[in-house]
């Protein structure tokens, strides 16, 4: 099924502000296809919670409408929606066993004894909970119980599935594995899913597209690949990984493609946001990882020459931190050290990128 917001925004009282309202949510407007996993990432406060409150019903948009499968939503409560929350506290009844917490939603609504005991053991047969099933909650490792929330809420069948940072209280080997088996999980079952998290790592794995949200606005919905190469604002560019802002002036754009000019030397970039004019200032985001280091003497095609700063040796890769005279050191990343060679502290280098490492954006 799909979600549709149009135009959502919410307003809260706040006595604590001066106008005694805050808007958490600002003319949102999207739409999650059906079995997609969409989600949303973004700083603390930005509108994630909410939004996905407003899609179950246990908030009401100040304006706007919600369609769920092409039905407008606004005036129907949470319970008869179709859709399940799953919550970072995992809300399972600790004096139930795994399978009595499973089944308790079919048996809620009226479902045959013989048809729940089915029905849970499929469920749990899928998610690898048979032999936990006489378990108590607190038998279980973390992992366990959040796997006992998601089967929770997956028999029931909801249309559309919420997760609100589900993961975050799980340690990062944990989180590892789960996020691939909710992925796994929401695919098989081909639910449609929106995710909270303000990991990125986490979004990048899980999702389809990203919604990259802030002060409560959607500032870019992208694939995850989307959202990393070619992000549109420079807020999207510096909260998802490490990037590289390098100060040009706008040449000239061709199509796709737009040619900057960095004291004088000109490069190209394969992409831009499409509100660049010729002439005027932009910013070049460049990964750490795409840039391509030389020592200063083999200085062919250099755009920029440095100083290595700092070279953090990590086994797989290199960390450079290399003074190039800009405002912030540029960072790059090289890999495979013992194939490829490194570079020491106060070594000088060129440093080149390749064109499609180069993302053109306006400075904002
Ligand atoms: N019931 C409420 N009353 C007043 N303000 C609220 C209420 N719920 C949320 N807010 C405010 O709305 C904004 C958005 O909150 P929300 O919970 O959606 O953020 P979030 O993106 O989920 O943040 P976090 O990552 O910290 O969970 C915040 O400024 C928050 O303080
Ligand atoms: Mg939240």
């Amino acid at each position: 099924m799909s979600v549709i917001l149009e135009n959502v925004s919410k307003i809260f009282d706040d006595p604590s502000r001066k106008d005694g309202h805050i808007k958490a949510l600002d003319q949102v407007s999207l739409e999650i296809k059906e079995g997609e996993l969409v989600t949303f990432l973004g700083p603390s406060g930005c509108g994630k919670t909410t939004t996905l409150r407003i899609v179950s019903g246990f908030e009401n948009p100040t304006e706007g409408k919600v369609f769920i499968s092409g039905k407008l939503v606004n005036d129907i409560p949470p319970n008869k929606r179709d859709t399940s929350m799953v919550f970072q506290s995992y809300a399972i009844f600790p004096h139930m066993s795994v399978e009595q917490n499973i089944g308790f939603g079919l048996e809620l609504k009226g479902h045959a004894k013989k048809e729940v005991k089915e029905e849970s053991r499929r469920i749990m047969e899928v998610m690898g909970l048979l032999p936990l099933a006489k378990r108590r909650p607190d038998q279980l490792s973390g992992g366990q119980q959040q796997r006992v929330a998601l089967a929770r809420a997956i028999i029931n069948k909801p249309s559309v599935l919420l997760f609100d940072e589900p993961l975050s209280n799980l340690d990062a080997k944990l989180r590892d594995q789960m996020r691939l088996e909710i992925r796994r999980i929401q695919q098989a079952f081909g639910i449609t899913s929106i995710y909270v998290t303000h990991d990125q790592i986490e979004a990048m794995t899980v999702s389809d597209r990203i919604v990259v949200m802030n002060n409560g606005r959607v500032i870019q919905i992208g694939t995850p690949f989307e959202i990393y190469s070619r992000p549109a604002k420079r807020f999207v560019a510096d909260f998802i990984g490490r990037v590289n802002f390098i100060p040009c002036e706008t040449v000239s754009i061709r199509g796709e493609e737009a040619a900057a000019s960095f004291k004088g030397v000109e490069i190209s970039a394969n992409s831009h946001t499409g509100d660049l004019a010729d002439g005027s200032p932009c910013i070049l985001a460049v990964r750490p990882e795409s840039l391509v280091l030389e020592p200063a003497e083999k200085k062919t095609k250099s755009i920029i020459g440095g100083k290595i700063e700092k070279a953090v040796y990590l086994g797989s890769v290199v960390e450079y931190e290399i003074d190039a005279g800009l405002d912030s050191p540029i960072l790059a990343v090289s890999h495979d050290p013992v194939v490829n060679g490194f570079f020491n502290q106060g070594d000088m280098v060129a440093i080149n990128f390749p064109k499609t490492a180069a993302h053109a954006m306006a400075s904002e």
